[in-house]
């Protein structure tokens, strides 16, 4: 399935990414939520030419319009928290759509390693929906993997969409390597993760720099 990299085609996408990497910008919160829930935004344009269309007809003033429509709304899912911004935008233009929340969060041990763990999810039946998942940094994959099938337990999704910001080539490898059906549309692709598992260059905490710093680590 596809893996879609939207800086490969100059836009005003790589300018909003800029901003949300730079680490003077970054540090005005509301004009970094701002940028990724712009992000959202592209992404849910982009997500939509993929998706099933229906004709139907519009009366207008002074006539019919045959048009296209969205065949059935998608489900569009944010993992807590860093995906709630990027959740927003998207559904600043799926503005119909049905909703997914999940927590899935790094819980880390004294030896500075972690797990994934899960604790809550609220999500519609999912059997035949095209899923669109928000998640702004797509670093190891682990999360999403462990996530994306915790998710599945409530029904199979006719396709599944992962919409990142920066997306990491191990993290793409990982959940392709899991999860082949799935498609990732990112603004960009950086290669590498650094030893705490965090995207390089990337952008810092998305979480952090959206809501402020946590106690929790
Ligand atoms: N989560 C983030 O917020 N940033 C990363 O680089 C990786 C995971």
């Amino acid at each position: 399935m596809p893996v879609v990299d939207l800086s490969q085609t100059n836009s005003l996408v790589s300018q909003y990414l800029s901003e949300i990497r730079d680490i003077d910008i970054q540090k005005d919160r509301h004009r970094f939520r701002k940028n990724m829930e712009r992000c959202g935004e592209i992404l849910a344009y982009e997500i939509s030419k993929q998706l099933p269309y229906k004709k139907i007809d519009v009366t207008t003033p002074l006539g019919t319009a045959h048009v296209s429509v969205l065949k059935e709304q998608p489900v569009v899912g944010a993992i807590l928290r860093a995906g709630v911004i990027l959740h927003q935008g998207m559904l600043h233009f799926f503005d119909h759509a049905d909703n997914a929340f999940i927590s899935a969060y790094r819980k880390h041990r004294q030896d500075g390693s972690f797990e994934i763990a899960l604790e809550y999810l609220s999500c519609p039946s999912l059997d035949g929906r095209v899923l669109i998942l928000a998640d702004p940094m797509l670093a190891t994959g682990k999360s999403m993997v462990t996530t994306l099938k915790e998710i599945y337990r409530h029904g199979k999704p006719a396709h599944t969409h992962i919409a990142c910001v920066i997306a990491a080539r191990p993290g793409i490898e990982w959940v392709t390597g899991h999860l082949p059906d799935v498609s990732i549309w990112a603004c960009a692709i950086d290669e590498e993760l650094n030893a705490h598992s965090y995207i390089v260059p990337g952008l810092g905490d998305a979480g952090d720099l959206s809501y402020g710093e946590k106690m929790q680590r």
